[in-house]
């Protein structure tokens, strides 16, 4: 989503925030700006598009050590040159980027009116530094003039802001997520912390209600009535994993390749392989509470959802305790029953999804208990929770997660080991499933080596107007994780089913050459699935059937992947590679832009 970047320091602004941007694109937008005092006035360079269109309508230098800028994925207004931001104010004075939504603002923007402002964009972001130039224009100060103009604000906003004849930046958070970075003489604003640590390894993540005024040499943090803040610095740790491309030709296929380095790194030094049981320390979990927990939620949003599906079925066969997975968005807005005794899974791999903050912010506020499961080091939902796990993944980059997922349940598999060691789950049942739960990162990469017919089955699917896919128990939500990529990376109409539900509707769409995607690894459950893929053969449709190596039910489809077997319940680790496989291959055959597919964001920090 939206995405900011602010400099204030000695150095020349514009490569600094070009660059910033640059790193800010895989959050995914459709246009981009910056705004720069150059000594004189505000050089504003704005273009609908990518960062490389912005650079190409660059002035070769533009000196200033001071600017902002922003790329945008539109929600108030369309994808237009006069909708990007920075936004001005109309004598010029104040430049401001804005992240999240003001929810007033149509009432603002008609007080504004009546004063005899009109706005020139169709945004929600403008308001606001018209707002703080009549502020100012009454005399207040820069710093007064924003607190002035938070107070009347409803909705979500991350900004930095840019005045002409102020040598300094002013930022605030209320929801969407803003960093400082502290450099020598110099200071970086981020709405994440990827592109600062090419700078600094000194943060400070804002918190809700923060303003802060950043000077040539240091900043200091109000809250919005103006009491100080002690900002708390961060010492950004070397994350594990490379951010950039390197050689790879997409983000997507470099991090599904990375997929077992990135699973040793999630669980090493997390399982107890001679006590058969899981060691999750940042949890802070007690002995009692474990034992006392009357049943586990997680919360999530697609990937993110499916993989705490997985989680609660682990949770549920290991630990013999109700578990339940609940749609972030759907789970907020129903009015929750809390329970105290419960524990609260927030599942994200940005850990800045506006609707599972929400939702964890709602479990807080009844007294829930609530851990993070979290890649991103310091975000928001790491940060509200204070403990939980994080998964490890490195940078995940590409729109479309993949090694984020196969994390999330590997962390979730040691969570449910752990949760079933204090519980039912015997020493040897423990011992044996973690000792295949470490063999899985060879495994991934023994199916890496041979990746089995997928440009078959992508054949199949390029040609389809829409795809089914099935699987049972823990294959259910590996269905829906396989169907998820192919429709968001290939825009093809995807469905999802537990196997057995096929008959009760979908089945209806089946004719001659349809394709279904079957996950049938080699569990309980497998006969009954393959019941359900005779049913679609029987209707003429194309299978592609995943399966384990050397089950003779590979004979069974049209196209059969195979991956290496594995214990039944770790089945999701290595079934959901091929479909991630599938889903990137067929998208690159369409001509998509695999790692930033149409209208989707990697992070969506608005409900
Ligand atoms: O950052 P999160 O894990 O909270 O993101 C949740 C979803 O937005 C995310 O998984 C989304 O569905 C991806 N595009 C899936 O590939």
């Amino acid at each position: 989503m939206c995405g900011i970047f602010g400099y204030i320091g000695h150095q020349h602004a514009l490569p600094i925030l070009v660059e910033g941007l640059r790193r800010l694109e895989y959050r995914g937008y459709d246009s981009t700006g910056v705004a720069i005092d150059d000594g004189s006035h505000v050089q504003t360079h704005k273009t609908v598009g990518k960062v490389a269109d912005l650079k190409a309508i660059l002035p070769e230098t533009v000196s200033g050590t001071r600017g902002i800028a922003h790329t945008r994925w539109a929600t108030h207004g369309g994808v237009t040159q006069g909708n990007t931001h920075p936004h001005a104010s109309t004598d010029g004075a104040i430049h401001l980027v804005h992240n999240g939504i003001i929810e007033n603002y149509q009432h603002l923007r008609r007080g504004l009116s009546a004063r005899g402002v009109d706005c020139v964009s169709e945004t929600d972001s403008e308001v606001l530094v018209q707002m703080m130039a009549l502020e100012l224009q009454g005399g207040a100060t820069p710093l007064e003039s924003v607190q002035n103009t938070l107070q009347h604000l409803r909705g979500t906003w991350g900004l930095c802001i840019l005045f002409r004849d102020h040598d300094l930046l002013i930022c605030a958070r209320n929801g969407s997520p803003l960093i400082i970075g502290q450099g020598q003489n110099e200071t970086f604003v981020s709405s994440d912390p990827h592109p600062l640590t090419a700078h600094t390894q000194r943060v400070v993540y804002l918190d809700d209600g923060d303003v802060v005024v950043i000077n040539r040499e240091s900043f200091q943090i109000k809250t919005t009535k103006g009491l100080p803040v002690e900002p708390s610095i961060t010492v950004l740790e070397d994350a594990w994993g490379e951010a950039e491309l390197g050689d790879a030709p997409h983000y997507m296929y470099k991090e599904i390749y990375e997929q077992p380095d990135a699973l040793r790194q999630c669980i090493g030094g997390r399982v107890d392989r001679e006590m058969g049981t899981g060691r999750l320390g940042g949890m802070g979990l007690d002995h009692q509470t474990l034992v006392q927990a009357a049943h586990i939620h997680l919360l999530g949003c697609g990937t993110a959802a499916f993989a705490a599906e997985i989680g609660q079925m682990l949770i549920e066969k290991m630990g013999r305790i109700p578990a339940t997975t609940h749609i972030s968005s759907e789970f907020r807005n129903n009015d929750p029953v809390i329970n105290p005794k419960s524990l609260y899974l927030a599942v994200s791999q940005s850990g800045e999804t506006a609707d599972t903050i929400s939702a964890l912010k709602e479990i807080k506020l009844k007294g829930g208990q609530v851990f993070g499961v979290v890649n991103v080091v310091g975000s928001t939902v790491a940060r509200l929770c204070g403990r939980g796990v994080y998964i490890h993944s490195g940078p995940e980059q590409s729109v479309a997660s993949t090694k984020a997922f196969t994390n999330m349940v590997a962390a979730l598999t040691v969570f449910a080991t752990q949760l079933g060691r204090t519980r039912h789950l015997s020493k040897a049942d423990g011992r044996n499933l973690i000792r295949h739960l470490q063999q899985a990162p060879h495994l991934m990469e023994t199916y890496f080596e041979d990746i089995g017919p997928i440009h078959e089955a992508v054949d199949l699917l390029c040609e389809a107007d829409s795809v089914l896919f099935l699987g049972r128990g823990l294959s259910a939500p590996v269905a829906k994780e396989g169907a998820l990529k192919l429709m968001e990376l290939a825009y093809i109409p995807c469905l999802a089913y537990p196997a057995g539900e096929m008959k009760h509707g979908p089945i209806a769409l089946l004719e001659e050459g349809s394709p279904v995607v079957v996950v049938a690894p080699n569990d309980h459950l497998k006969e009954k699935t393959m019941s359900a893929l005779h049913e679609c053969k029987a209707r003429g449709a194309k299978i592609i059937l995943i399966h384990e190596k050397g089950d003779p039910i590979g004979a069974e489809g049209d196209v059969s992947i195979a991956v290496p077997a594995i214990h039944p319940w770790l089945t999701p680790l290595l079934t959901v590679l091929p479909l991630q496989l599938m889903a990137y291959e067929t998208a690159l055959k369409l001509g998509r832009d695999v790692d930033r597919p149409r209208n989707l964001a990697k992070s969506v920090t608005v409900e």
